[in-house]
């Protein structure tokens, strides 16, 4: 690691620091700070996905598994993780929503090569942020993530809330044959142009629809990691009243989910606190009610005879904030950020490569969307932002399709200024902006990471389809 990075986590944790005791112990901690070390072996492999009768299902996995293992550290620790690619195709590893170093981001062409089959590369990074985030690759990533190269990276609060159990669930969905195999039509045109690559099979943790064991008035912490290649969730949970404690790992006033449902774009995260109040020996659904036309069951809460204690914890629950700058509106600059194309939209033409070309000339190419009507084409592209290091950028999205766009800025987190029709979402900070159709929303950052980042739609048949853009922090 450079002496700069050094230098700019240990400024970062002197400002994370600020509700502890002993401020001058803080640089002896930091120097004795651990690193954690993991090796992720990407490879294809078979999971019990479908219950038996059903044949396992052929996927790409993270040491055998999918969603692969748990990355934990604390707030402070470097993580130093091994990649092996044993895949058939060359990956790089993206590490969602963490604000590292550029060179660490894992964008192919763009921060580093491609790691070829049989070849491994080694990340090193001090996450600044405490909270939920997720890895997954980020070559041919619609195919990759869809078969799953991906999982879940917790960054422990070093004062963490009270809670019985910290439980991740990764919602997923899948589209399989007759035989629980995975469809092989990743480049399927009319999920491009359309809604994306949604699934028949959906999945908490690679497994449909089981019991989840609990007792009454356990208190878990439940964090709600999307890790679909396009569809959005919408959990209700239905005998319960969860807080929502965080939006994409940045910690929120503890709050009531909105209409008591708990949406999550591709991409997203949501930390939860739940009491599990049922009566022992009841149970109580949790469902995804996203098509209200075919909701669907996640899973049973079922409790045991034992109750964890007698009556629900009434403590307080409230994570402590995380270093991210605050935006200075007062000099910030405006960009339009108009999104459009796909099915039904009134995109004619577009930009590609430099050039003008029309709608059925570019869907002969394979690309059918644009940022400003420039169609995005690799990842080492020429910038579409430039931002000055340390501006306060307003992004006025628009959103002029009739599709839902998750966009997604690697690098840094937006603070929501407006979003149509939605004023709960006003100052949520999120990596990934979920605009509806017709949305339009306002979001702002410190464009503090210096490098060249991706920003594109995270329904990843968009971004593959021209939803992607370039932009450099200079
Ligand atoms: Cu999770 Cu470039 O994305
Ligand atoms: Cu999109």
């Amino acid at each position: 690691m450079t002496n700069n990075a050094f230098s700019i986590s240990r400024r970062r944790l002197f400002q994370a620091g600020a509700g502890l005791a002993a401020g001058s112990s803080l640089p002896a901690r930091l120097l004795a700070a651990p690193t954690r070390d993991y090796t992720l072996n990407l490879a294809p492999g078979e999971i019990q996905l479908a219950d038996a009768p059903f044949p396992r299902t052929g996927v790409w996995a993270v040491n055998e598994q999918v969603p692969g293992p748990i990355l934990r550290c604390t707030q402070g620790e470097t993580m130093r993780v091994v990649v092996q690619n044993n895949l058939v195709q060359p990956t790089t590893i993206h590490w969602h929503g963490l604000r590292i170093a550029n060179a660490m981001d894992g964008v192919p062409l763009l921060t580093q090569q491609p790691i070829m089959p049989g070849q491994s590369f080694t990340y090193e990074f001090t996450p600044p942020d405490a909270g939920t985030y997720w890895y997954h690759s980020h070559v041919n990533t619609g195919e990759q993530v869809g078969r799953g190269v991906y999982g879940v990276l917790v960054v422990d609060e070093p004062r963490q809330p009270t809670v019985d159990r910290d439980v991740v669930w990764v919602l997923d969905d899948w589209r399989l044959d007759n035989a629980a195999q995975i469809v092989d039509d990743f480049d399927n045109q009319r999920d491009f142009a359309r809604a994306g690559r949604l699934g028949n099979t959906i999945t908490v943790n690679s497994r449909i629809s089981e019991d989840f064991a609990a007792r009454s008035n356990e208190r878990i912490r439940l964090r709600l990691v999307n890790a679909a290649n396009a569809r959005v969730f919408a959990l209700q949970f239905r005998d319960l009243d969860p807080w929502v404690v965080a939006y994409d790992g940045q910690p929120v006033d503890p709050v009531r989910p909105h209409g008591g449902v708990v949406q999550i774009g591709p991409a997203q995260r949501v930390d939860l606190i739940v009491d599990l109040t049922g009566a022992p020996g009841s149970r109580s659904p949790v469902i995804d009610t996203y098509y209200p036309q075919a909701p669907f069951l996640l899973r049973d809460i079922v409790y045991g005879d034992q109750a964890q204690r007698p009556a629900p914890l009434d403590e307080g629950m409230r994570l402590d904030p995380n270093p991210i700058e605050t935006p200075n509106l007062a000099a910030a600059k405006s960009y339009d950020v108009v999104l459009d194309g796909g099915d039904l939209g009134d995109l004619n033409r577009a930009e590609l490569r430099g050039q003008i070309a029309g709608m059925a000339q570019l869907v002969m190419m394979g690309k059918m969307w644009a940022i400003n009507g420039v169609v995005g084409y690799r990842m080492d592209m020429p910038p579409q932002f430039t931002f000055r290091r340390g501006e306060t950028a307003v992004l006025q999205f628009r959103n002029h399709s009739a599709w839902p766009h998750p966009m997604h800025m690697h690098g840094h987190h937006f603070e929501v200024l407006s979003h149509s029709g939605q004023p709960h979402r006003t100052g949520l900070r999120l990596d990934t902006v979920l605009l509806g159709p017709g949305d339009e929303a306002k979001v702002a950052f410190v464009a503090d990471n210096p490098g060249d980042w991706m920003f594109h739609c995270h329904i990843l048949g968009h971004a593959e389809a021209g939803m992607t853009a370039v932009v450099k922090v200079v």
